[in-house]
């Protein structure tokens, strides 16, 4: 297989179409499971509603976040051949790289809270809640506009 520029040919907006629907996904969960975590802080460690929230954390990561951070990386990339890597997408991988971090730091923060420990403060949690919205900010400017 080539991966030269233009190889995707005719199925290109069909990738782009699949790419921008698993970025949904993904960006979902990444708003989600910050807020699950703000929503488990306060519970004291034996309610049993911890095991209730570890669950609906291990749900999400297992069905929605990690298989749609997969599908988002590969079709990516794939558009990134077809274009050519223009600068604006190294600018994009820098935000995406980050969110990617972003997504392992909270999978292991919640794997955290289900051993019963709280390793933030709920005002850290609602702080980095932001970071998803930021990085949805600057690269749907990076991919519209193409700046650069
Ligand atoms: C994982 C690495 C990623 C790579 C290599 C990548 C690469 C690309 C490329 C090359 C395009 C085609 C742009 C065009 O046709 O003009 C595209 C489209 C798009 N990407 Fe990504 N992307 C990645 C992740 C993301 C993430 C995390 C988001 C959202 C936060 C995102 C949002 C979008 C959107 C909204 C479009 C459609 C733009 C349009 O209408 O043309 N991408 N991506």
């Amino acid at each position: 297989m080539e991966f030269a520029v233009g190889w995707l040919g005719d199925a290109y907006p069909w990738v782009k179409a699949v790419h921008v629907i698993f970025v949904i996904f993904w960006m979902a969960g990444m708003f989600m499971l910050p807020r699950f975590l703000v929503y488990w802080h306060p519970l004291p460690l034996d309610a049993p509603e911890n095991q209730l929230w570890a669950e609906r954390c291990n749900r999400l990561k297992r069905i929605i976040i990690n298989p749609g951070m997969v599908v988002v990386w590969v079709l990516g990339i794939a558009l990134g051949f077809h274009l050519g890597w223009p600068l604006w997408l190294w600018v994009k991988l820098v935000f995406v790289l980050g969110l990617s971090a972003f997504h392992g730091w909270m999978i292991g923060a919640a794997r955290r809270f289900a051993l019963g420990k709280r390793p933030y403060t709920e005002k850290t949690l609602r702080l980095v809640n932001e970071i998803p919205s930021l990085v949805t900010f600057f690269v749907v400017i990076l991919v519209i506009v193409k700046p650069f």
